[in-house]
């Protein structure tokens, strides 16, 4: 019997159980993503080619599921998260992938680095995300837009990057840059075109347009999904020059992985400290925000993005299409279920 993950939640939340659930699985004779079994469950590659790609990789990506009778909710619904990041990632992975230009620059030897969180400082991003940052902003032309500068390592990064020409505008509700940072802003060939702005990103800035844009500001789905809506519509590509988009903390990434190595005890320790707190503390940080992975799932799932690059948790898109009117509305429902 085959069905879809969708298919399958909704199904459990009724059921509860998995004997129930296999016997209301849906059969649709038809491509498949999921195949039940009484004691398992198992990716299938039954798709058009297109999607095959998707299930391939979902299927390399997969453990083989196994879905004993009377296996309670809780351990069901772990196993759909599991699928649903899987499926989400499958998803981001499959689409076009980007054109990985020959090795021009140094921003193209990041895989000569250990890169990971312990070379963050005034920026807070990895060697090889900073890297990727850059070569979006020269891939574009216009103005950039930036959602987040806390210290401003970014924004003096962006600036870098772009040509004289282009004005760069940086966004963060509170003014918190470095001292050093705000130097380098300051200087004759930046004062003029780096605008500095203390505002809620949520805000859309009229009679502005953009070649792109930066969002690593609030990274709820709420706060990314309100951010897109206010800003996506303003930007624009340009001749040859495509408009992307970069999300930091959008992807899975490993930029944690050194310091959980060694914290076994420290793990230990917040389990046990768990038993008596009412609010449970995660044991490993977590590497990414799904709210910020969702919103750029919804954007390609509706066809108005495609991957453009990606390294660590930074993920580029290029936008393809305006937003639609009910593009929240949509999402949130996507994110309900
Ligand atoms: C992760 S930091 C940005 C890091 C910076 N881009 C870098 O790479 O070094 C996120 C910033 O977003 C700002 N922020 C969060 N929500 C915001 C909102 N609604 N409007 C404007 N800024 C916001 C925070 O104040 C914070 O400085």
């Amino acid at each position: 019997m085959f069905f879809f993950v969708e298919e399958m939640e909704s199904l459990v939340t009724q059921q509860r159980d998995v004997r129930m659930l296999s016997q209301k699985i849906v059969d649709r004779s038809c491509a498949g993503l999921l195949h039940a079994g009484d004691y398992e469950i198992d990716a299938l590659n039954m798709a058009p080619p297109k999607a095959r790609r998707i299930c391939g990789s979902l299927a390399a990506g997969l453990d083989r599921l196994h879905a004993r009778n009377g296996t309670t909710f809780r351990v069901t619904r772990n196993w759909i998260d599991e699928l649903r990041a899987t499926m989400s990632q499958a998803f981001i992975a499959s689409v076009e992938e980007s054109t990985h230009p020959a090795t021009e620059g140094f921003e193209d030897l990041a895989w000569i680095f250990t890169c990971d969180s312990r070379n963050r400082r005034l920026i807070r991003q990895g060697f090889d995300e900073a890297a990727l940052l850059w070569k979006a902003a020269k891939a574009t032309s216009g103005n950039i837009l930036e959602i987040g500068r806390n210290l401003a390592g970014s924004t003096v990064l962006l600036a870098a990057a772009a040509a004289l020409d282009r004005e760069i505008y940086s966004i963060d509700n509170r003014s918190h840059e470095d001292r050093a940072c705000k130097d380098y802003l300051g200087r004759v060939a930046n004062k003029s075109r780096v605008h500095l702005l203390v505002a809620d990103s949520r805000v859309p800035i009229p009679n502005l347009r953009f070649g792109f844009l930066f969002i690593d500001g609030d990274h709820t789905f709420e706060g990314v999904l309100a951010d897109v809506v206010a800003h996506w519509n303003a930007l624009q590509s340009s001749g040859q020059y495509p408009a992307l988009v970069a999300f930091h903390d959008a992807l899975p990434n490993d930029n944690f992985k050194w310091r959980d190595a060694d914290r076994r005890l420290k793990r230990l320790w917040i389990r046990l400290k768990n038993k008596f707190r009412k609010r449970q503390k995660l044991e490993v940080a977590p590497d990414y925000e799904p709210g910020v992975l969702k919103v750029c799932d919804e954007l390609i799932r509706q066809g108005l993005a495609t991957k453009w690059q990606s390294a660590g948790s930074m993920l580029v898109v290029k936008k393809l299409g305006d937003l639609p009117r009910n593009f929240s509305e949509v999402a949130r429902e996507v994110q309900a279920t």
